[in-house]
């Protein structure tokens, strides 16, 4: 692999200012100044520095972003921001969400590039758990719980499948293993209700990081990675 796709691919930056770091002699390989870009080398068997610092070859990038509430989940560019939008600085390329919030719904969405984790969490099949935050207009009630946990007919051929869902001091926590279209607010509308506010809370056993800010995002751990998909 050319040593400017290995920086890249590990967001350094981007090709031409990874140009100018190599050509400014920041980077070593197994303790030799490297001074051509296109210099090949083994990812995994050779040792690759920057400014001393060794920069360990990562294929795949994992964020949790806080999507705020305003923003798109979709990856086109269009008049609202989208949340691949907020992670530019990363200079990652090919990072998508998995899986879609609405523009008014804030919380835990992941971003990646690795394809086959993505197709893996969203894979209907594959029943990842996904909790949110419900706030509603009217209060929900015992009989309305055990319907949403039942499954409730929301216009789809066949009823949304069991969840769980229980009041807590923050409003409705509603667990749900599909991920259809609009799919909270619609269950909710089908006990005669309307949602106000929601924020999706955990994707599997990955939690959202309570100390980011709406907009705010950080790499995942890789206890979190080894998390995913597994259920809290
Ligand atoms: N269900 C919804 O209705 N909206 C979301 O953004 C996510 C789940």
């Amino acid at each position: 692999m050319r040593i400017d796709k290995y920086l890249a691919d590990n967001s350094i930056g981007t090709r031409k200012e990874i140009k100018g770091i190599v050509k400014a002699g920041r980077i070593c390989v197994n303790g030799v100044t490297a001074f051509d870009p296109g210099m090949h080398i083994v990812p995994g068997k050779d040792i690759i520095t920057m400014d001393e610092r060794v920069i360990e070859y990562e294929r795949f990038h994992y964020y949790m972003l806080n999507k705020p509430a305003g923003t798109v989940s979709s990856t086109r560019e269009g008049a609202s921001v989208t949340v691949v939008e907020l992670l530019a600085d990363e200079n990652v390329k090919n990072l998508s969400p998995v899986g879609r919030l609405d523009k008014d719904t804030e919380g835990l969405l992941l971003l990646t590039d690795d394809g086959a984790l993505l197709h893996d969490l969203i894979s209907p099949s594959k029943h990842v758990e996904k909790e949110y935050l419900v706030q509603t207009e009217k209060p929900v009630s015992e009989a309305d719980i055990k319907r949403l946990e039942e499954g409730v007919d929301i216009g789809d051929d066949s009823p949304t499948l069991p969840a769980r869902a229980y009041e807590a001091e923050d409003g409705l926590h509603l667990i749900i293993t599909e991920g259809r279209f609009h799919q909270v607010k619609r269950m909710l509308e089908a006990v005669d209700n309307k949602v106000t506010f929601l924020k999706r809370l955990r994707m599997g056993g990955l939690c959202l990081d309570g100390s980011l800010k709406p907009g705010e995002y950080r790499r995942l751990t890789d206890e979190e990675l080894a998390l995913l998909g597994h259920g809290c």
